[in-house]
């Protein structure tokens, strides 16, 4: 297993839409072996493949709290199939964009159908901060980030902030 560099904020990688994984295979749990170390080390609770350089569809999570046994979940081609109407609001943050957090009101459950490391499908149904994290990871797949969620002021003094820190030019 492998620390990979993470992807920050204002890299154009980031607003990529992530491609569907044909299979799962021993390259490909590598990458998820890679993506959880990465994860754990920075630390975070969730993580997508992109945020590594790698934009396919594929995500870890672990949301089990500080003192509980590690709960590591991999979600491949994850789709969202229902959403409630009921909202939650949880201060977010993103290992891509380090140090800013923000509340984002999300639906407060969800279902999603994937493919587990296993190989197979599955369908779970997420709520609290599980759904919320998840559809953090999903957004990543389609090349949203938190910040999209916020208001137009804050995401781009967000944005400002991280493209001067980059050196970079600001991207139009
Ligand atoms: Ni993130």
């Amino acid at each position: 297993m492998t620390i990979k560099p993470l992807i920050i904020l204002p890299d154009p990688l980031l607003r990529q839409v992530s491609t569907p994984i044909e299979r799962v295979d021993a390259e490909l749990l590598t990458l998820v072996d890679d993506m959880l170390e990465t994860m754990y080390d920075a630390p975070g609770i969730g993580l997508a493949a992109v945020q590594i350089g790698t934009p396919r569809r594929l995500l870890v999570v672990d949301v089990a709290r500080e003192g509980e046994d590690k709960s590591p979940q991999v979600f491949i081609n994850p789709v969202i199939l229902t959403s409630s109407e009921e909202r939650s609001v949880y201060e977010e943050g993103c290992l891509s964009i380090p140090e800013y957090y923000a509340e984002v009101e999300r639906p407060a459950t969800v279902t999603i159908q994937h493919i587990g490391r296993d190989g197979k499908e599955h369908i779970v149904e997420a709520d609290g901060l599980l759904a919320t994290c998840l559809q953090h990871e999903i957004d990543h797949l389609n090349g949203v980030l938190f910040i999209d969620h916020i208001s137009r002021l804050k995401r781009e003094m967000v944005i400002k902030k991280f493209t001067k820190a980059a050196g970079k030019p600001k991207a139009v």
